[in-house]
């Protein structure tokens, strides 16, 4: 059989991790072929393709980003994009996808799925907000990478008796703010789910300057608060309909200094959270993953996406993955919370 493998949506610490399982095992137990479609979606669109054979992979367990490139494209919004996937897999004699995305790529996996192109999902994203897994891999790189940054936060804070607001990543889901924030001893953590009170908050800030500590709030970039909106860096939206966020850790340091009169700055983690090489638990998870999807694919498992169940990987239904948004649940806040202040 060959196969086109593509990684999809944001970029993610592991990527490689999956591509490298799939081929290695695609060959040596199933004689499988592999070619490899260049940035998400718009490889099989355009045709765009990389080869993907032993020598390829060699060396990029610990690379970050993807050896295939990325892209946001969404064939389902572009005229005749899916007639034309169609049609390139069929000339490129190309059986079967392994698409490694999130709810994004996902969802196009899903409808091309109920179309009858033969798919297998791997979930992917920092954000860890995909539905029937437990955990996706690039998670937890990137809360390892938010959780230095405070740690490091924490003593310049602490030498100039000012707070710092730290602005991860996550539009919907305050997962990576939840687990850095835990992790990092936030004095708050601010999420998507649950709008935030500033007074609450500048309260929390000023407990803390009396205990002799300087605050560290963690704020997920889709924080909302109680009387006012999300913050909007741009509206243009993308193929999948986002925008782009961030502004709302600028926005709560000037309310902070506004209520209780201390020097508050802001920082933006961005980008960073997603890049640089995988911890090794995220190369363990992303190996796996691979490792079980060409599995899946050997059966003739069509439709699914492999997920991990406790320490088991499983297989659900794609539709299950990407139907709606793993979010916070309040009862894991409500644990965190009890440090606030
Ligand atoms: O979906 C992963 C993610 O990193 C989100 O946390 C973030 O909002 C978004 O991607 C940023 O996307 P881009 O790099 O395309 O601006």
């Amino acid at each position: 059989m060959r196969f086109g493998v593509l990684t999809g949506g944001g970029d993610c610490p592991g990527l490689n991790g999956v591509i490298r399982a799939v081929v290695r095992k695609g060959i040596r137990d199933y004689g499988y072929e592999f070619v490899g479609f260049r940035d998400g979606w718009k490889g099989p669109l355009e045709g765009l393709t990389m080869p993907l054979d032993r020598n390829a992979i060699r060396g990029i367990l610990p690379r970050g980003g993807t050896i295939l490139g990325s892209s946001r494209t969404n064939p389902f919004k572009i005229d005749g994009g899916v007639e034309k996937i169609q049609e390139n897999l069929k000339k490129m004699g190309i059986d079967a996808l392994i698409a490694i995305g999130g709810e994004d790529t996902l969802g196009v996996a899903t409808k091309l799925d109920a179309l009858g192109v033969k798919v297998i999902g791997v979930p992917k994203t920092i954000d860890n907000d995909l539905s029937n897994t437990d955990y996706t891999f690039g998670f937890d790189t990137s809360v390892n990478i938010a959780v230095d940054a405070i740690d490091r936060l924490h003593t310049t804070a602490g030498s100039h008796h000012r707070a710092l607001v730290v602005e991860v990543m996550g539009r919907h889901a305050g997962w990576i703010a939840l687990h850095s924030g835990i992790a990092g001893g936030a004095t708050c953590i601010l999420i998507p789910e649950i709008k935030f009170s500033t007074d609450k908050v500048a309260a929390w800030v000023n407990s803390r300057f009396e205990d002799g500590f300087a605050p560290i709030i963690v704020i997920a970039e889709g924080a909302i608060p109680q009387d006012g909106d999300m913050k909007i860096k741009d509206q243009t939206l993308d193929a999948f309909g986002h925008v782009k966020l961030s502004g709302i850790g600028d926005w709560l340091a000037q309310e902070i200094e506004a209520k209780t009169g201390k020097e508050t700055r802001t920082v933006v983690l961005g980008h960073i959270q997603r890049g640089g090489s995988p911890t090794a638990f995220d190369r363990v998870l992303s190996t796996r993953f691979g490792l079980h999807a060409i599995t899946a694919a050997h059966e003739g498992d069509w439709g699914k996406m492999v997920a991990l169940h406790g320490t088991n990987i499983a297989r659900v239904p794609l539709a299950s993955a990407t139907g709606e948004l793993k979010l916070v649940d309040p009862a894991l806040y409500a644990e965190a919370e009890v440090f606030f202040g």
